[in-house]
């Protein structure tokens, strides 16, 4: 008997995801989004994205199978993602996994969000080596990690960021320059046609003296913020796309320089970059070049999955249900702020923690 199919969920921010993972291989996937609804905010709105979960989980999970070509009765395991992510969010996704467990008669196992980043590229590249190193670069996190075997073993946590995380700074700087929601694509975008060398943006925590990999971007964006200030007071049109291309240059250039040291310190010969900025093409180009000087093998998810999806969630599952990972109570919670320490999840709900 071969091992079994999982179904994943994922539903952490503004994206509904299913996916279905057997024995490392992905059959299938889909998701929905409702960036739209909050572009006009310019941000997500927490509650909208609970809302559009509950609207969208099902045709999610739905198109999923049928992607696949299998039916619910071929699922012999959920994964869910318990954290970290948006409180509502996360609860409408546990929500419906758990029913999907319960009402199917199979385990359900609670999965760290940025766990299935990790695993998102092993859909693509296959089994990560032992040990590698992991940059983690999201909208809400930017990590490097030394990674074992990922269903098994403690995350080495080498580095974090002090304050915004990478996407965030994106995000952030692409509003003041007057861009559309979400900012990171759209950074990307319009960087393509300026000069990255226009401005020289600050390297944060790049000096001799500085914490060798810890990241810090809000002196970054205050410094773009600044810029497109001294601009707009002088009256003049601001070049958005050289102070696109800049910020990136100078956020990619960080990220893989630190990247690439932690490589060579610790004689880990893979670096995995996962999380949705690394979809932005600088980084990936940055990170490909100085890799390939250094070399070190370099793995990058494709685009569709370094974005947050179903199918890394599933992954994770897959990994957990082969190494005979003991499943999560049904009374299982979230932890919105859960910090990365293994890939499962299980945090106790406040009725299972008074009955413990
Ligand atoms: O991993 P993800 O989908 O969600 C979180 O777990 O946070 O990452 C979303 C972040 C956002 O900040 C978004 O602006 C950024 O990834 N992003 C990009 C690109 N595509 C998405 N940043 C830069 N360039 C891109 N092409
Ligand atoms: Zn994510």
């Amino acid at each position: 008997m071969g091992s079994p199919v999982v179904l994943g969920i994922e539903s952490s921010c503004d994206e509904t995801g299913a996916g279905l993972v057997r024995d490392g291989r992905l059959l299938g996937h889909a998701v929905a989004s409702s960036m739209d609804e909050h572009a006009r905010f310019g941000g997500v709105v927490p509650e909208i994205a609970a809302r559009a979960h509950v609207h969208s989980f099902v045709p999610v999970v739905r198109e999923a199978l049928e992607r696949a070509g299998l039916r619910m009765s071929d699922i012999g395991a959920v994964a869910v993602t318990t954290g970290p992510g948006l409180s509502g969010a996360l609860q409408v996704g546990l929500a419906g996994a758990k029913t999907l467990a319960f009402s199917l008669g199979v385990p359900l196992h609670g999965v760290h969000h940025l766990a299935g980043h990790v695993a998102a590229d092993t859909l693509e590249h296959g089994p990560l080596p032992d040990p590698c190193m992991v940059l983690i670069v999201s909208g809400g996190h930017t990590s490097l990690l030394l990674v074992r075997d990922l269903a098994r073993d403690p995350i080495v946590h080498l580095g974090d960021t002090i304050d915004d995380a990478a996407g965030e700074c994106f995000d952030k700087v692409a509003r003041v320059f007057g861009l559309p929601y979400p900012g990171g694509p759209a950074i990307d975008r319009t960087a393509r046609e300026g000069d990255p060398r226009a401005v020289a943006f600050p390297r944060p925590l790049t000096g001799t003296r500085d914490s060798r990999y810890d990241f810090s971007f809000s002196g970054l964006k205050t410094s773009a913020a600044r810029w497109a200030e001294r601009y707009r007071l002088r009256g003049g049109e601001l070049p958005v796309a050289d102070g696109a291309a800049s910020l990136q240059e100078a956020v990619a250039d960080v990220l893989t320089h630190k990247a690439v040291a932690a490589c060579r310190e610790h004689g880990v010969g893979t670096l995995v970059v996962v999380g949705g900025v690394a979809a932005n093409s600088r980084v990936r180009a940055l990170a490909e070049e100085r890799c390939s000087a250094a070399g070190i093998v370099l793995r990058v998810p494709p685009l569709k999955l370094c974005t947050d999806n179903g199918a890394m969630i599933a992954a994770v599952g897959d990994l957990l249900v082969r190494a005979g990972a003991k499943p999560a109570p049904l009374d299982v919670s979230i932890d919105p702020s859960a910090p990365l320490e293994y890939a499962a999840l299980h945090p106790v709900s406040r009725t299972g923690a008074r009955a413990a």
